[in-house]
């Protein structure tokens, strides 16, 4: 009977023949039982910290195999010429054929063949929880902290919060895949050697089309017909007043089970296909739209100022309009400064009984700090001494309220400036209406035309009814029966 010390004992030694092989060795076995542990408690979920993962599978897994390959190649390239030898086809064969012989090399085999099993699992095991925690959102959202704080915020308080990152960022099938790891490695270089972009550039020209993200959770034809749209907002007067916008938005569909195309989803219906041509990186500034039509004519609306020829600069562009061209910020939605302040006036995280506290928070967040250390210190201290100065009765009676609302101000500058990625308040604009007339209005709007001088609607009932317009109390809201303020 074959005694295991034995094998060991010449495994050992043809490993000692060579220091490659040795050191290998010594690198797989330290790391082996501490790296099994972690990706087990990984794996199970004990350890949430984002850094663990990093520790796990960009430190010691590559350790680990850049261990066992070092052990093979010291074995069987590194080693004396005799010891090469052994390892010819008729030296195998003759130590095969015969049967009463247990040799060294066979111990060898026998001991690797066992240790390449484990070695396979603990891989196998790596690798799976490794791909796992490379889609993770801990690892997009949270390891490069900087980074990508301010996309993990936004995100974290939109409505795809439960949605990975990889999902829109990636999305199915082997090619985007491997793209996405190619450019995550870069990724991790810009961020190891400070080389990154602040703020991170937008629109991500490499994203997928969004056929391929999107709508393997929304249908684009899907039915969404019209949505009441209500938005609050509060009047920069002593009483901060509570006016209300509502609209009845023709969100419409792209054409669901026979019915025709229409509304603002008449867009996306695949029988209308849009390619428009922009003359910035940002997309604001479009020249020329084609529309081609179900029966195949095109037509086409161009700026009659715009150059005949292709792009304006190197930094424009050709693109077929999807989902991305208006909602291009599902999940990474930061506020212009006065939705911020309405947001948190409407839940009550700002009080909105503290006297003009719209105005002079916005006065307060629209100013420039270096860090956000910085901008917390400096909202505070500006709101007490404002408030000291015009209502030191109030200060006195209720201190609590303006710590409150001391509070709120600083959360509604916090989730959308970033100053150390320099984010401030319009870095990253919202396509999905017409602030600016941007939006909407790169494409609708007077300038853009056919050679028969026709435009793309900017009709304002073309996209919506308005109900009502900035009213204290309006009473469609009334008729609707939604509960009043
Ligand atoms: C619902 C889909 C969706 C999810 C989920 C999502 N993103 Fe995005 N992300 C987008 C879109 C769309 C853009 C903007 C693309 C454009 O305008 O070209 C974007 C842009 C970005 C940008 C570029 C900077 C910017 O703000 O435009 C970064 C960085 C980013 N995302 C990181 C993340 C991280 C990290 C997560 C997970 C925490 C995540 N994203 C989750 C859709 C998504
Ligand atoms: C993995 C599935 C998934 C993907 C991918 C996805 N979404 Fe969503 N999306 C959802 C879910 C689920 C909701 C509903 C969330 C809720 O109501 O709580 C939603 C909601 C929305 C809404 C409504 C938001 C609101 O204010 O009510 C819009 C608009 C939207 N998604 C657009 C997009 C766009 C654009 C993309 C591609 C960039 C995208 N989604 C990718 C799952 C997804
Ligand atoms: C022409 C611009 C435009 C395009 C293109 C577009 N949408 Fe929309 N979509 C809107 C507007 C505007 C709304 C309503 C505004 C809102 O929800 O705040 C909306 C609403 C939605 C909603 C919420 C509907 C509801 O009932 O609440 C979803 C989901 C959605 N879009 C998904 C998509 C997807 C997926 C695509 C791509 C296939 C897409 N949209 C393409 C403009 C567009
Ligand atoms: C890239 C250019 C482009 C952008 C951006 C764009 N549209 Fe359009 N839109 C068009 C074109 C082209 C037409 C067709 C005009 C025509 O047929 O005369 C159109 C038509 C429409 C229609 C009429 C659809 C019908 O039933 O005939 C609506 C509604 C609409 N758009 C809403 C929107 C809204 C809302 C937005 C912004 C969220 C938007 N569009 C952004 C190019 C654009
Ligand atoms: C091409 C489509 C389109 C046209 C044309 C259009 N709008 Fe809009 N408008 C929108 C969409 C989409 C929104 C909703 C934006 C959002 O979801 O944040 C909106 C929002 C608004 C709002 C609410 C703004 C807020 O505070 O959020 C007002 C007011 C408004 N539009 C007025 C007008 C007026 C006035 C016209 C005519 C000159 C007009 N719009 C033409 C698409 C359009």
């Amino acid at each position: 009977m074959v005694k295991f010390t034995d094998i060991v004992k010449a495994f050992a030694s043809g490993i000692a023949q060579s220091r490659l092989s040795l050191v290998g060795a010594i690198v797989t076995t330290v790391v082996a039982p501490v790296l099994l542990v972690s990706v087990i408690l990984d794996i199970q979920g004990f350890i949430t910290n984002p850094y663990f993962g990093f520790v796990i599978y960009l430190i010691l897994g590559p350790l680990f195999i850049a261990g066992l390959v070092m052990v093979f190649v010291g074995l069987f390239f590194f080693r004396g010429r005799e010891a090469v030898g052994l390892f010819t086809y008729e030296y195998l064969k003759e130590q095969f054929t015969d049967a009463t012989k247990f040799t060294k090399v066979q111990k060898i085999i026998f001991l690797s063949v066992f240790l390449t099993i484990l070695n396979i699992l603990i891989v196998t095991l790596l690798s799976y929880s490794g791909y796992h925690y490379s889609e993770s959102v801990a690892f997009c959202g949270q390891f490069c902290h900087t980074v990508m704080n301010p996309e993990y915020t936004a995100y974290q308080n939109s409505p795809h919060s439960r949605v990975k990152c990889v999902d829109c960022h990636i999305g199915e099938g082997a090619k985007w895949f491997v793209k996405a790891k190619l450019s995550g490695v870069r990724q991790l270089f810009a961020v190891a050697f400070n080389t990154y972009s602040r703020p991170i550039e937008t629109p991500v020209h490499g994203l997928r089309p969004a056929r391929e993200t999107c709508e393997e959770c929304h249908r684009p034809e899907f039915f969404h017909g019209d949505r009441l749209y209500i938005k609050d907002k509060f009047l920069e007067d002593e009483h901060n007043t509570h006016v209300r916008t509502v609209l009845l938005l023709k969100v419409g569909s792209g054409g669901y089970r026979g019915m025709r195309a229409q509304g603002i989803h008449w867009h996306v219906a695949p029988e209308n296909r849009i390619v428009y041509r922009h003359a910035d990186y940002q997309r604001e500034a479009i020249y020329e739209v084609r529309l081609t039509k179900p029966d195949g004519t095109q037509i086409v609306f161009r700026d009659p100022d715009a150059p005949e020829t292709a792009n304006a600069s190197s930094e424009g562009g050709e693109r077929v309009m999807d989902c991305i061209d208006c909602h291009n910020r599902p999940t990474h939605v930061f506020l212009p400064p006065g939705e911020a302040l309405d947001q948190k006036l409407v839940t009550g995280e700002i009080p909105a009984s503290l006297p003009y506290i719209k105005r002079e928070a916005l006065k307060v967040i629209t100013a420039d700090y270096p860090s956000t250390e910085e901008a917390k210190n400096q909202i505070a201290t500006r709101l007490r001494a404002w408030y000291k100065a015009n209502y030191p009765d109030l200060v006195e009676r209720n201190a609590p309220l303006l710590e409150q609302a001391i509070r709120g101000v600083q959360h509604a500058y916090t989730e959308n400036v970033f100053p150390e990625m320099r984010i401030g308040w319009n870095t990253y604009k919202n396509f999905l209406g017409h602030r600016d007339d941007s939006g909407c209005f790169r494409c609708h709007n007077e300038t853009l035309a056919t050679d028969a001088g026709e435009t793309i609607s900017m009709d304002c009932q073309t996209c919506h009814v308005i109900l009502a317009e900035d009213e204290p109390n309006p009473p469609i809201l009334r008729q609707l029966q939604c509960p009043a303020e």
